[in-house]
Order: C-alpha cells, then structure tokens, then sequence
C-alpha cells in the first residue's frame, strides 16, 4: 500500500488532485495535510471526506516536528505538495507571509521527507517528493508577432495545431527562472530548494510548472470566480490596466490528471511543463465569460459588460504567459481533454449550482477583505 501525503488538499487545485487520488486508488492511503487558511474549505471535499483510504490532518507545513512525525506515523512514500500562499495581489500587500509558507514551509517538508526516508533500510527506494509549482517563475513573455500578422496567431512552435498565440516565444523547461511577484520569487526559491534536494540529497523529487488553473471550487479572489460572482451580485468587474495582458488556461481537472501521471509515471529530477496552449487576452475572455454567465442567468447576452470597470494595474503585472507542454504531451501521452468555450461553460454552471458554497466563503471575513482591497483601486 502506497501512503501519500497530498499538501493543501482542502484549497482549489489540491482538492481535486485528492478526490482524483481517493477515488482512483482505493489501495493508496491519502492523507491530506492542510492548515486550512482563508483559502482552505474542507467543504471542497464533502464527496469523499468518509472513504476507508482518506485522512484529514490539520497542520502547517512549517511546523516540522509535527511534519516529521506524521512521516514516521503513516509510513509515508510520496508527497504531492501543492500547500502554498498562491495569490499575487496578497503577495503584493503581504510578502513576509509568502516566504514563510512557500520557502520555509517547502524546506520544512524537505528535510522532514529527507529524514525519514533516510532512516529506513530502503532509503529513498520507491520514494517521491513530487513538487507543484507555476509557470510565473518564468517571468513574462513578449507580445512580438510575425511582420503583418496580428495576434492572435497560428503558430507552428508548439506540439497543438489549435493553438493561437500572442507571442513568437513561449515557457519551456530550460528557461531560465525570472520572477517578478513576491508570490513568483517565493515559487522560484521553493523549486531551488527541491531540486537542492535531489542533487545534495540523492532525494527522487519531481518539479512541474503550470499555467492558470481554472474550474469549480476556486477561490473567488482569482479572477473568473470573483468574476462570476460579481456578474451574479450586479458588481463591478475590475479589470486591471487595460486588460490586454494574456494567461494561458488550463481546465482543474486536467491539470490533476497530469499530476497523476507525471507522479506515477514521471522521470525522477526532472522538470515538466503543464499547460493547455490555451492563450487568452484578459479582456476577451472576461467578455466570453460574460457571455456565457448572462446566458445561464437568462440576461440578455453582453448585458453585464456594463459592469466592466478598469482599475489601477497590478505592481509588476506580468505581460504574457504561455506554457509549452511538448515534452508532456512527447514523453507521457497527456493532453488536456477540454476546448475553453466547453471548460468555461461547466464552469460558470458549476458556481451558478453551488451558490451556497459561495456564499458561504464570500460573506464575513472576505468580503471586507476584498472590499478593503478594491477601495483604493
Ligand atoms: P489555493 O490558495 O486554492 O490553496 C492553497 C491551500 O494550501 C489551501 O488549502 C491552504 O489552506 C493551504 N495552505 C496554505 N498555507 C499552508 C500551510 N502553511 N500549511 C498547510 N497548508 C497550507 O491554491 P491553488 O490555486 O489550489 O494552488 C495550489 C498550488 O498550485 C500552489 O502551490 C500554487 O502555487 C500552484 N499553482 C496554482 C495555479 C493556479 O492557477 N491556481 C497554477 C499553477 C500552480
Ligand atoms: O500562472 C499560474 C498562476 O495563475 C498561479 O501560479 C497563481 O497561483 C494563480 O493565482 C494565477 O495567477 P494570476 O495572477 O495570473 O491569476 P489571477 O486570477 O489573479 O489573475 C488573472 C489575470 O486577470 C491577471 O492578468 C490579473 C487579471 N485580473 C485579476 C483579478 C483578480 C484582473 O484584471 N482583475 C481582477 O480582479
């Protein structure tokens, strides 16, 4: 029996990397470790919370002694660490914290994993210390373009026929890392300290970088959730500057399905990028996620573009992102199951379902929280 430890299983793309894990591997034992922050909501995982192979344990990732004691408790053999501080804006307000919970934490992990795997006779033998990082300790892409081709453009770099870019270059594995958040740097220096690991330690560790997530129980601090929910509540939609800068989307659960393959499957030390060629200007999306949220809602279809206001930009706000997954897609056979307009479309009817959930999270605490935050915006 496989014992893993999922870390920040009760936050947004955690919680589905555990269900996909419980439900898929009855013979594993998970234990799901999180310290439930603002951004950790055990409701995530209702649907599973009573299966025989699932555990719930409260505790932070910087607390080592009781890390390691867990370790030694379940006999753990793998780790899928995904616990993290992961939104940019509160980095920006609230670095400290940043470091603390993705350096320290990470390390923490670390050396507790190092420990007790290095006090059994097998030592790291079938052992994996499995690291979740993002495509932003790249840094940002340019919007350069073929002469007289404007983007968004076919481009022939990639592995995908469909994919229309905004940018000659894209993130690979060999990039170097440049990060420009608090949030990117506290990511950047975690994955320093994982890959130390493996090459101090002999410790088998894996690191991949993904681009923007998005699908049901997200926290609605990111932007089609909090999106979403304006559009319901008739609130202004900020867009930051002038909502030209790109992500490049990838549906939750097919970014969970790549973490289970590249766990079982992947090549110890070595870096994969996860992403869906899936590039998209702020504002054009912003504009098809209004449509689709006033279709559900029986509103008259762009009805709520009224709602767009632009906003001060972000400090620092990263250009373009764009991943490219080729070695993925090459060296393990995954791809993502999912056009955009069909993931946005569960998606929006996801959170209409589930307005109890939202609710739920965006009364009280958050909601001064965010209205202290969009004040001075
Ligand atoms: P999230 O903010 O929704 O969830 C984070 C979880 O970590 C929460 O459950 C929280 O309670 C827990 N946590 C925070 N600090 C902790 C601590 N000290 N000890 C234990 N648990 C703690 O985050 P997410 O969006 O699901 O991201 C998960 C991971 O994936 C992060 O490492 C993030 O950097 C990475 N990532 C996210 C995206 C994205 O688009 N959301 C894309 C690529 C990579
Ligand atoms: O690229 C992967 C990263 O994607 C992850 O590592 C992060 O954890 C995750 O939060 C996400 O970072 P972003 O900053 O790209 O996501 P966010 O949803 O905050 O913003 C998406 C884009 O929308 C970004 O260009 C900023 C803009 N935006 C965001 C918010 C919240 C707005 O214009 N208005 C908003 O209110």
């Amino acid at each position: 029996m496989k014992s893993i430890i999922i870390t920040g299983g009760a936050g947004f793309i955690g919680s589905h990397v555990v269900r996909l894990f419980v439900n898929k591997y009855p013979e594993y034992r998970i234990i799901n470790l999180d310290k439930l922050t603002y951004a950790g909501n055990l409701a995530n995982l209702k649907d599973i919370e009573n299966k025989p192979n699932y555990t719930f344990v409260k505790a932070d990732i910087c607390d080592f002694d009781t890390i390691l004691s867990l370790m030694k408790q379940y006999e753990v053999d793998g780790i899928i660490h995904l616990a993290a501080e992961s939104h940019v804006d509160r980095s920006i307000k609230d670095p400290f914290t940043f470091a603390k919970t993705n350096v320290i934490g990470t390390l923490s992990l670390l050396q507790a994993a190092r420990l007790y795997w290095e006090s059994l006779p097998e030592q790291y033998e079938g052992k994996r210390f499995y690291h979740i990082s993002t495509d932003e300790v790249y840094g940002a892409l340019e919007m350069t373009h073929p002469e007289g081709i404007e983007p968004p453009f076919k481009t022939t770099a990639s592995s995908t026929d469909h994919h229309l870019a905004y940018g000659t270059d894209f993130f690979y594995e060999t990039n170097k890392y440049n990060p420009h958040s608090p949030y990117s740097a506290s990511k950047a220096s975690s994955d320093h300290f994982v890959r130390a690991f493996h090459d101090t330690y002999s410790m088998p560790t894996i690191v991949t970088n993904c681009s923007n997530n998005y699908g049901p129980y997200q926290f609605p601090e990111k932007l089609i959730p909090l999106f979403i929910n304006n559009i319901r509540h008739h609130k202004p939609l900020p867009v930051y500057g002038k909502g030209e800068n790109v992500r490049d989307w990838l549906y939750v659960e097919d970014h969970a399905r790549a973490i289970d393959t590249i766990f079982h499957n992947g090549k110890i030390a070595e870096t994969y990028n996860i992403g869906g060629f899936n590039e998209w200007k702020n504002i054009d999306l912003i504009k098809v996620l209004i449509r689709t949220v006033d279709r559900a809602l029986g509103n008259e279809e762009g009805a709520s573009e009224k709602l767009i206001t632009y906003v001060t930009d972000r400090a620092g706000h990263d250009l373009r992102y764009a991943i490219d997954s080729t070695k993925l897609q090459k060296e393990l056979g995954w791809e993502p199951s999912l056009q955009f307009e069909e993931g946005i479309a569960m998606t929006v009817e996801w959170y209409l379902s589930n307005q109890e959930w939202m609710d739920n999270i965006t009364s009280g605490e958050y909601e001064n929280y965010y209205n202290e935050m969009y004040k001075n915006r």
